[in-house]
């Protein structure tokens, strides 16, 4: 074993991983959800945040640059796309510490983090897996943290619930229907998570790309409102 098995890699097949940057950002409307993403997070200068499946490292990247003294911390399964990571992150000037790790055991202590983001990622895990993953999330953030994802959503029209079996052929059917099915707030909701809600919509080519949030605990600076509905 050499740690890299058990996990879906980026494109669904290891042999692809390379193509995945380009892959994603002519399909998903990348730049436009990982950018509301990020609006929605509004991460402040002194807090620390983790990407959770970084991939590439584009979304902890964008975090990075847009507040300066934000300590970011990123986690993928994959060597082969942490490597391709770090360079994109040399090359931008980003300092950002990237670990080697599975989602469903975080190797981070209790209350680390005030954000935890992650973008197209949790299609990639069975239902047990998520549910880990979405308890070891609660457990690394701080009693005010927020979560903030981008994946996959609850199917719209039948033209995108169409485009979106080229996503669940590449990386399988048993993970994406989650998904698909909405089930993602349910997830959240399972793992603790309070005000746990879908706050925009995005059309893409391949399917409904769904922006979330949640918070740890309820209270506190969690209460501040998110970006409304497209
Ligand atoms: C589709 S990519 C998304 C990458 C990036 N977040 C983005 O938005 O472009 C999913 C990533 O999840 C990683 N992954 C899959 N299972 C994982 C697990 N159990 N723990 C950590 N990372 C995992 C894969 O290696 C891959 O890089």
């Amino acid at each position: 074993m050499d740690g890299t098995e058990g996990f879906k890699p980026a494109l669904g097949f290891h042999v692809l991983t390379p193509l995945y940057d380009r892959v994603v950002a002519m399909t998903t409307r990348e730049r436009t959800f990982k950018q509301a993403l990020l609006d929605q997070a509004a991460i402040e200068p002194h807090q620390q945040v983790l990407d959770v499946g970084c991939g590439t490292g584009t979304l902890a990247i964008g975090a990075q640059q847009r507040q300066s003294g934000v300590r970011v911390s990123a986690l993928d399964a994959d060597p082969t796309v942490l490597a391709i990571a770090v360079r994109k992150a040399h090359r931008a000037g980003a300092d950002i510490a990237f670990d080697q790790g599975r989602s469903s055991a975080l190797p981070y202590a209790d209350e680390q983090f005030d954000r935890v983001l992650s973008s197209l990622f949790f299609h990639h895990l069975s239902w047990g897996d998520k549910l880990l993953t979405a308890r070891e999330i609660h457990r690394v953030l701080r009693p005010t943290g927020e979560l903030h994802v981008a994946d996959w959503g609850r199917a719209g029209g039948l033209a995108s619930r169409a485009a979106f079996l080229m996503v669940q052929l590449l990386d399988g059917f048993e993970t994406t229907s989650d998904n698909v099915a909405g089930m993602l707030p349910v997830l959240f909701g399972s793992a603790g998570f309070r005000q746990v809600e879908e706050t925009r919509r995005i059309s893409t080519a391949l399917g409904i790309v769904s922006l979330y949030r949640a918070v740890k605990s309820g209270a506190g600076p969690g209460k501040r409102s998110a970006g409304g509905k497209a």
